[in-house]
């Protein structure tokens, strides 16, 4: 196990990351950064050396100058589907997908990195051959590349590339066991251009599902209306005042649609009640969108601090300053316990 780290989540519009450190056998946390990685117009990702000029700044940041960093990616190539696959080894499946996509995903993904996830079976084994229930993740191997070129182009040699909405569910298993064993709840990370509602139930993710909506179209949404550019209408929603309070509410409420048709139709499906949403990604940190949401959806949505539960030694970081955005970390942190 490597004595540092570094854990990035390479986000669509900002990079987060975190360092970690091994002491006694355990690992710690005493750094995090973030930094915006926000491309151009028309471009879906800043040009791969800029990347690397990004993360080399937040290592930097976090005082990590070589080593191994671990990476997720929320890429727009990125799915995470639920697929029903006969008993094989972990190995075969990600090969039969690579081969050939369609007959699990019902579409053909070519030059696709896939990664699976067995989901334990509930309750007793049902008689007769077993279908497993399978987590599929994939993304393009193009943005795979770009996020490998882009650590090896920082000076770090990267560890593993995983998915962001993984990582939430890792980062959520960690914050609260206890929950996660006992609770039905709906994880949603809202991100830049799209977010991911994943209900689990008893530890179990049952139901994952990408939604085109994130920040982006909030402020799209603000500086159309009030004919700014999308620098000025991010800083208006940062604001916040009561006039933008009522756009943003007319924006999100498409969002809570979406979210609450996700929740009924898992209701529906294991007949089991969602209590509550719990809300990650830049976002999450606004309360007043979290109250939009709370009361369209009729659920309470929080945000949650990923790093709960985890050892911290922070360096010349303030703890509030980490409860108060953690909530944006929750990828990060999640990478950083893959390897933990
Ligand atoms: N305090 C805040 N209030 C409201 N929105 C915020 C706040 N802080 C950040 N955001 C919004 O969060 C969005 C970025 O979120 P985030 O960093 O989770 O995206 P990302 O990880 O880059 O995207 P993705 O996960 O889709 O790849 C931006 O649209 C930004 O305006
Ligand atoms: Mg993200």
């Amino acid at each position: 196990m490597p004595s540092v780290i570094a854990a990035l989540d390479v986000g669509t519009s900002r990079v987060k990351c975190m360092r970690m450190q091994r002491r006694s056998g355990r690992y710690v946390l005493t750094h995090f950064a973030s930094r915006s990685a926000l491309p151009a117009s028309g471009e879906s990702q800043v040009p791969q050396p800029q990347m690397s000029e990004i993360i080399r700044g937040l290592m930097k940041e976090i005082g990590v100058k070589r080593g191994h960093a671990v990476a997720s990616l929320s890429a727009r190539s990125t799915l995470i589907r639920h697929v029903e696959f006969p008993q094989m080894p972990l190995e075969d499946m990600k090969k039969a997908l690579k081969l050939n996509s369609a007959p699990y995903l019902h579409q053909q993904y070519t030059n696709y990195n896939f990664d699976c996830y067995i989901i334990p079976p509930r309750g007793e084994a049902p008689k007769g051959p077993v279908k497993l229930q399978v987590l599929v993740g994939g993304a393009s191997t193009q943005d795979v590349l770009y996020c490998r070129d882009s650590i090896l182009g920082a000076g770090l040699i990267p560890l593993a590339i995983n998915l962001a909405p993984v990582a939430v569910l890792n980062a959520y298993e960690s914050s609260d066991p206890k929950m996660m064993e006992e609770d039905t709840v709906a994880l949603v990370d809202v991100g830049y251009e799209n977010s991911v509602i994943s209900i689990l139930s008893k530890g179990q993710p049952l139901l994952t599902r990408s939604i085109p909506f994130g920040g982006s179209h909030v402020t799209g949404h603000i500086a159309k209306t009030l004919s700014v550019d999308e620098k000025a209408a991010e800083e208006e929603k940062l604001k916040m005042t009561e006039a933008v309070q009522v756009l943003v509410a007319s924006c999100l409420s498409v969002f809570a649609r979406q979210l609450r048709s996700s929740i009924d139709f898992f209701e529906r499906q294991y007949e089991v009640p969602v209590k509550r949403v719990l809300c990650s990604g830049g976002t999450a940190l606004s309360n007043v969108i979290l109250q939009f949401l709370t009361d369209e959806i009729g659920l309470p949505c929080k945000a949650w601090d990923p790093t709960e539960n985890v050892e911290k030694d922070l360096k010349s970081q303030k703890s509030e300053l980490l409860k108060e955005q953690g909530a944006n970390f929750a990828v990060a942190m999640g990478t950083a316990l893959a390897v933990m």
